[in-house]
């Protein structure tokens, strides 16, 4: 059973045929089409040994299925999961390095795949690299995720891990991808400040050139519970990276977790995060969990890391409505609704305290998307619409403005598809979150607006289809 009947469940994201999903994983454009590899579960909607799960894409908006790729075996390396990892092109040969698990040990492991990608077949050498030698005294809390790419003299890789109680990745060299030398630790200082909040571990490390600098992006691990991603921003040098900046990735509270890139024929550099739920599944008799993130785009414009929604996207708009200077005062239903949608609209600040958007999706179950002018904050509240299995993780803030100027015009992009909600501000900031509304399905859209009027600039929202 697949869930396809839930309400909850996403109609136009990627999400598996049924059972759960984790981190998207070797994320590539190959032969012209979009391959996702994901950690996936394909009996229930809970973790368990990974699997590669594994979906096509001709335009990144519909998924076709494609079988498992990697599956957990007695084998040598990986019975107890092909955790996350990456794709290589070796020379022609595909190729994927991953964690593999076995008897408490991470481990990295290869295997090579056929020409559609379909086939794999793992290494008979595998493990190729484990825990370094110089490093045995620290006991390492994790060593996984391993994210390769080629340099003039050799494959380099990271691992993701923790040293010293603080978030770290591994420097590797091989020549051939089954060698593996340890050089060091890339982030040389945690203590310059930058890299200030690094967590306890990091895990799928994904580092790349960008618009002229380098990102190193980390998801991180705290405590007992995964958090956010962070984008590092900086200089890599004598095989070390430098971080001069630090940005939130995504501002949902344990939402948007492990993304994970690629650089596209196009030169683009997109991303996928993996969407964790915020209900408890099985209580909710679900037989799916989680999705991946709409991909977005990453640029580096004057240092500032930049996230768009893919223009593809576009293909899925349905009808639509539009307003221009319209004048937001209390709370003004718009002409649109539905369970997916997507809004792009302008606000400007007028005499108003808070203003932005709700999203009646039940009687007396609503979201509110809204900016707090004064306090220079977007704030996302699902308190209302998180159904009775929800978890209590419910009003995400967004920090739109530091250091005192004054927010007068904020732009939100937000896509709705059934439990998923997503949006980026300014094109720069995205929070992710998720609603399971229990009540009769309202589906309206309003505009809201309090302590004054504001202005919608401009509004145009849309209906959305399904890819499913
Ligand atoms: C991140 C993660 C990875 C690991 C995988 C296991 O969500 O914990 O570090 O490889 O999930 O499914």
């Amino acid at each position: 059973m697949s869930g396809a009947h839930d309400r909850h469940r996403p109609r136009y994201h990627l999400l598996p045929p049924t059972g759960w999903m984790n981190d998207p994983n070797g994320v590539v454009e190959w032969q012209g089409r979009y391959h996702v590899f994901y950690q996936h579960n394909p009996v229930a909607p809970r973790w368990a040994p990974p699997h590669w799960g594994h979906a096509v894409s001709d335009d990144l908006v519909h998924w076709q299925h494609l079988p498992v790729a990697l599956t957990p075996e007695m084998s040598p390396a990986d019975a107890d999961g092909c955790w996350s990892g990456c794709f290589v092109d070796d020379g022609g040969t595909p190729t994927i390095l991953y964690t593999g698990v076995r008897a408490g040990e991470q481990a990295t492991c290869l295997a090579t795949g056929s020409a559609d990608l379909v086939h794999w077949r793992k290494d008979p050498t595998n493990p190729v690299s484990r825990v370094p030698g110089t490093l045995a005294a620290h006991a390492l809390e994790a060593y996984r995720d391993p994210y390769a790419w080629r340099e003039d003299d050799g494959w380099y890789a990271l691992v993701g891990t923790s040293l010293g109680g603080v978030g770290q990745a591994l420097l590797y060299r091989s020549p051939d991808l089954r060698r593996w030398e340890y050089l060091h630790p890339f982030v040389p200082a945690h203590a310059d400040g930058v890299c200030d909040d690094t967590g306890q571990i990091w895990e799928c490390p994904n580092f790349f050139a960008l618009d002229g600098e380098h990102v190193l992006l980390v998801s991180r691990w705290q405590g007992t519970a995964l958090t956010y991603p962070n984008a590092l921003v900086g200089r890599y040098a004598e095989r070390r990276f430098h971080p001069g900046s630090r940005q939130r990735l995504d501002w949902g509270y344990r939402c948007f977790y492990a993304p994970l890139s690629l650089l596209d024929d196009r030169g683009r550099r997109l991303v996928w995060g993996w969407l964790q739920e915020q209900r408890h599944v099985e209580r909710a008799n679900g037989h799916w969990a989680g999705a991946a993130s709409l991909p977005r785009t990453l640029t580096l414009e004057d240092g500032v890391l930049r996230q768009r929604f893919v223009p593809e996207l576009e293909t899925l708009r349905g009808a639509g409505v539009r307003l221009d200077d319209a004048p937001v005062h209390g709370v003004q239903p718009l002409d649109l609704g539905g369970p997916a949608l997507e809004l792009r609209l302008t606000l400007s600040r007028g005499s108003a305290a808070m203003a932005g958007v709700r999203l009646r999706h039940a009687p007396g179950e609503h979201t509110d998307v809204v900016v707090a002018w004064e306090a220079g904050r977007l704030m996302v509240d699902t308190r209302r619409a998180k159904g009775p299995h929800g978890t209590d993780y419910a009003v995400d803030t967004l920090p739109l403005v530091r250091g005192g100027a004054a927010l007068e015009r904020v732009s939100l992009h937000v896509y709705l598809d059934h439990s998923v909600l997503e949006l980026i501000v300014d094109e720069r900031h995205a929070l992710t979150t998720r609603v399971y509304p229990s009540g009769p399905p309202l589906d309206e859209v309003a505009l809201v607006a309090n302590g004054g009027t504001a202005t919608v600039e401009t509004l145009e929202a849309w209906q959305l289809g399904a890819i499913w």
